[in-house]
């Protein structure tokens, strides 16, 4: 792979795939992120300059985006709206960057030929009961709950659509929750980390009995280059690290770590549509492509996580009280 463009690589999953393939191969990256409120250049600092180039711009500009395209061996699809909450605020931005930013990229890639690895969501297919003994598969029948999930759902479609009439070369993968370094405080591990670090309470959605499959976003980066290499094109893989817990009871984890009371956490209004359970099997990925997740522990993956949050305030002191203030607007 000698040059990667990568769309969204100044966000959360998209920086730290990006630190992980200049750290660990030859190969040159180029970003196209369009450094929303979601982008933060700081994680990207420190990157070869000879090897890293950020282009500041839209998946929707056909223009800029042809242009990029012609210069890459492949494309990793990053780029989206990517939070739930702000999703049933206001969909446009979710409907333009998911799906009209998706046709675009795949118009151009179609035109060039190359290469294309798309990131998506286990939360196209919708959600399961707590009670219910399956897991998500490859096969599982998609039934989107919120905007973004519908219009990652609609992304995924299109390329499952071009792969098949114009034969681009594309793989997807779905991904379950990830967390690590470098995510925005809006999310919830890091938001219940900072507000604590602030003095303030956790806050839990409704019961807090919600369960999400958290996965580390080395992980998840990991399975992403595997696919990319090995992967077989028009194929998808889903992605997951059998880490199923409830709202509550990572909260809890969170809190003790932390050094702070088990009860110190405040209920607050539930999101509308709330999904109730997200969980993957990740066999095929397993079986065919033998990656295996390295962060078996989501412990010991959070306690890193809470280090880190406590060693780079100045990354996430910037976006909190904004964020904080939406959330406060909504009664969350
Ligand atoms: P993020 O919100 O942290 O980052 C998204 C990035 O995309 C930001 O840098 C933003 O500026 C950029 N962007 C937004 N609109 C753009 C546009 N029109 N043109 C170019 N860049 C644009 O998101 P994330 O959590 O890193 O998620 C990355 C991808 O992974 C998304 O496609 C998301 O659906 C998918 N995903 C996320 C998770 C998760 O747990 N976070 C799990 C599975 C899949
Ligand atoms: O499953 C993959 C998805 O995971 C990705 O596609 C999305 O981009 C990513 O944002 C994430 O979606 P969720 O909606 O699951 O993540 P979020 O961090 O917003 O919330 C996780 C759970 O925690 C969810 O059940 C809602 C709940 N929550 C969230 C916040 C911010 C709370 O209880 N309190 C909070 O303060």
């Amino acid at each position: 792979m000698a040059t990667l463009l990568v769309t969204g690589g100044a966000g959360f999953i998209g920086s730290n795939f990006v630190h992980r393939v200049l750290e660990r191969t030859d190969s040159s990256v180029i970003v196209l992120d369009a450094m929303t409120y979601a982008a933060n250049e700081a994680s990207l600092a420190g990157l070869p300059a000879d090897r890293f180039r950020l282009v500041r711009g839209s998946v929707c500009d056909a223009d800029l985006v042809d242009a990029l395209v012609a210069e890459a061996d492949a494309v990793v699809h990053f780029a989206a709206e990517s939070h739930n909450d702000n999703s049933l605020e206001d969909p446009y931005p979710f409907v333009d960057t998911n799906i009209v930013g998706t046709f675009t990229l795949l118009q151009a890639i179609r035109r060039h030929g190359t290469r294309l690895h798309h990131i998506s969501t286990d939360e196209v297919y919708g959600d399961l009961a707590l009670d219910d003994p399956s897991r998500f598969t490859p096969t599982t029948r998609y039934n989107p709950s919120s905007p973004y999930s519908a219009s990652k759902a609609s992304s995924d479609m299109l390329v499952r659509a071009w792969a098949r009439s114009y034969g681009v070369a594309a793989t997807i993968s779905n991904c379950s929750n990830n967390y690590g370094p470098r995510q925005h405080v809006e999310k919830f591990i890091p938001r219940q980390i900072t507000n604590i670090i602030d003095g303030l309470r956790p806050r839990l959605y409704g019961a807090g009995l919600n369960v999400r499959d958290w996965i580390h976003v080395d992980d998840h980066n990991a399975a992403v280059w595997t696919i990319l290499e090995h992967g077989t094109p028009g194929e998808t893989y889903l992605i997951g690290a059998d880490g199923e817990m409830n709202n509550r009871d990572v909260i809890a984890m969170i809190l003790e770590l932390m050094g702070e009371p088990a009860d110190a956490v405040d209920h607050v209004n539930d999101r509308p549509g709330h999904d109730l359970r997200y969980a993957i099997d990740s066999s095929k990925l397993r079986a065919e492509l033998g990656w295996a997740p390295h962060y078996t522990s989501f412990r010991d993956g959070l306690r890193a996580t809470i280090d880190w949050y406590r060693g780079h305030e100045e990354w996430w002191r910037p976006m909190k009280r904004a964020t904080e203030a939406g959330y406060a607007r909504r009664g969350q």
